[in-house]
């Protein structure tokens, strides 16, 4: 059976990328190939890392286009130029409309670094995620990986797990914590489920 094609889109340093490739090079990503990385962003790191681990790259900037539904459509021309059956959102920072999103049901996966439905949807990306953790006081946080839809971090979960608080966190600290302990873990996983899944039902 043919793997799951899968494009990766990213914004910025690409940590979640480098673990979904770390994955895949380990064996663990049976079912999926990463095909595609996409990113909204010239300066990205994650671009480097998947040239190192010879994946085509593709830049889409949203400054080039007039709207963002041109934008969308550049991205959607690029996927469906590659076969892309499966697309991981790995620390992606545009907000996809319903115009996209309905295109790929249950065909689009999300890395968020908060235990959803905690500290997710418009405004909570990043830093101000853990930011906002903190500043609640919450006692435990984590990552989720779910499915998108329309509303934002709101499709179906797939994953997630829990990261304790500690003393003397900081949002750079417990970020770094989030990552290591969950997101690096819980989206390879995810990334593997859902390609199984794709592949059996081709
Ligand atoms: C990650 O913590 C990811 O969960 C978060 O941005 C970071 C990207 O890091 N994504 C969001 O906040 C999406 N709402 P990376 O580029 O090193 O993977």
């Amino acid at each position: 059976m043919e793997k799951t094609k899968i494009g990766v889109l990213v914004s910025g340093g690409g940590t979640n990328l480098q673990a979904l490739i770390d994955f895949e090079k380990d064996g663990g990503l049976k079912s999926g190939k990463l095909s595609l990385v996409i990113s909204d962003n010239p300066k990205a790191y994650a671009l480097e890392r998947a040239e190192k681990a010879g994946i085509k790259t593709a830049v889409i900037c949203k400054m080039d286009f007039e709207s963002r539904a041109d934008f969308e459509n550049a991205v959607i021309n690029e996927l469906e130029e590659n076969g892309i059956e499966l697309i991981i959102l790995a620390g992606f920072m545009t907000i996809l409309s319903a115009n996209f999103t309905s295109r790929y049901p249950e065909r689009i996966i999300n890395v968020h670094p908060s235990l959803i439905p905690s500290f997710c949807g418009k405004g909570f990306y990043g830093l101000k995620v853990h930011e906002a953790a903190l500043g609640y006081g919450v006692k435990v946080t984590g990552a989720t990986v779910h499915f998108v839809n329309e509303i934002p971090d709101g499709g179906r979960i797939i994953l997630q797990k829990v990261v304790e608080i500690e003393e003397g966190d900081t949002p750079e600290i417990l970020q770094k914590r989030v990552m290591e302990q969950a997101e690096w873990k819980i989206l390879p996983e995810a990334a593997e489920i859902v390609s199984e899944c794709i592949m059996h039902n081709k």
